[in-house]
């Protein structure tokens, strides 16, 4: 169907950080899937655990207990703060999860006249109902109409506004600390301490959708991390799944207890052969090591970036680890089509931003050799010749 604006491109196979087209032709990847291949492509190891999962044992349900997700659910509630996890499919799926958890929390505590929920303008949740309804931009949501009742938008990293915004009505706020299809914003510090704080005087449930910025993405295994808070429902997906398709809702267990068996499900979620590819790269993913290593590069592709404001139609550098930004004074569709054509895939975000989402074990000469095209497409085609030969 006509959903996609793709790229006149079939790709046919990948390595590391790069994918080779049906003609053999190269690219350097820096879209990564969307933030799902973020331990590069064909990590070695995780093909062979895949097929000796599925010979073994496809799928039985969750009617009944599988060891990688126990064991995955392990890794991550150790990683992120004291929780239980429902493993689903998709980012999507885990919002949904969230907001009927925390709604039924709300309405089993305070009654059912506590079910607004407040989510943020521009932000970004998914694509069914819910999410829809939570996601703050209305290209996304016209003609879909009637949304889900019950959700309100305020501006993201405005804390006096959501503060009078929220009161006994509110079940819950929804919040991606770090607002990724929106355009790659960062609220300010203490932004997020802020909402905890507020959440705790008001009895209202904290989620924060870490879909795109989990499991790694900043330099640190969730961006809430960097802020010193802990929300009370944290969403992951995209690189979960080791390139496969797999979701996660984190709750307290004060949250959780509004769930009994029935209040929530669905056939596959946390499936044998998904679960063994989580718990694999997950292993991985969220060691030190790597994380560490995610970090140093995150805080190199920035420096590099950050030399490109030289050209006038850059507007702005900005991302947090290896999440980063460009923004343009004009279509940024045009640059990131010239660069595809030159081997490197870049992402469009919001018409005028490029996004970097190389994967967590990018070598510093790819991140090199990607800004060093971009910037030779901006000199030619977005800066001053004084700003280019002076940058030269
Ligand atoms: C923050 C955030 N939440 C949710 C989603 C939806 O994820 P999915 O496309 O897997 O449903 C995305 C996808 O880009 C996202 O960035």
């Amino acid at each position: 169907m006509p959903t996609y604006a793709r790229f006149p491109l079939a790709l046919v196979r990948g390595r590391g950080s790069w994918v080779w087209d049906a003609d053999g032709r190269r690219y350097l990847d820096f879209v990564g899937g969307i933030a799902v291949t973020a331990l590069g492509h064909g990590p070695r190891g995780l093909a062979s655990t895949v097929a000796r999962q599925i010979d073994r044992l496809v799928h039985v349900s969750n009617l009944y207990h599988t060891e990688a997700a126990g064991r995955l659910a392990e890794l991550l509630v150790k990683a992120a703060f004291p929780s239980k996890v429902f493993f689903c499919h998709s980012g999507t799926e885990a919002n949904e999860a969230a907001l009927k958890l925390a709604r039924k929390y709300a309405h089993g505590r305070d009654g059912a006249d506590r079910s607004e929920i407040v989510a943020m303008e521009n932000s970004f949740h998914g694509r069914t109902y819910g999410s829809l309804s939570a996601t703050g931009q209305s290209k996304y949501q016209v003609g879909f109409e009637p949304l889900v009742p019950g959700f309100l938008h305020v501006p993201f990293n405005d804390f006096a506004t959501l503060d009078a915004a929220t009161g006994p009505r509110t079940a819950a706020v929804i919040v991606e600390p770090i607002q990724a299809e929106g355009g790659v914003r960062v609220p300010s510090s203490d932004y997020l301490r802020r909402v905890r704080g507020m959440c705790d005087r008001k009895g209202i449930v904290l989620i924060f959708d870490e879909v795109q910025t989990g499991l790694g993405r900043t330099g640190r295994a969730f961006a809430f991390q960097h802020f010193g808070v802990r929300p009370d429902i944290l969403t992951l997906g995209k690189s979960l799944g080791g390139g496969l398709p797999m979701a996660a809702m984190l709750a307290r267990d004060e949250v959780v207890s509004a769930f009994g068996p029935g209040s929530h499900a669905v056939t596959m979620g946390g499936s044998p052969a998904v679960a063994v590819a989580a718990l694999w790269a997950m292993k991985r993913q969220l060691a030190p090591a790597l994380l560490r290593r995610a970090a140093a590069a995150g805080a190199y592709l920035r420096s590099r970036l950050e030399r490109l404001r030289c050209y006038p139609a850059v507007q702005d550098v900005r991302g947090m680890g290896l999440l980063q930004a460009i923004e343009l004074d004009r279509p940024a569709r045009p640059v990131v089509e010239t660069c595809v054509g030159r081997g490197v895939l870049l992402t469009v975000l919001q018409e005028r931003v490029v996004r970097f989402l190389p994967p967590l074990t990018v070598k510093r000469n790819e991140l090199d050799r990607a800004v060093a095209v971009l910037d030779r497409v901006l000199a030619e085609t977005g800066g001053t010749d004084a700003a280019a030969s002076a940058h030269a």
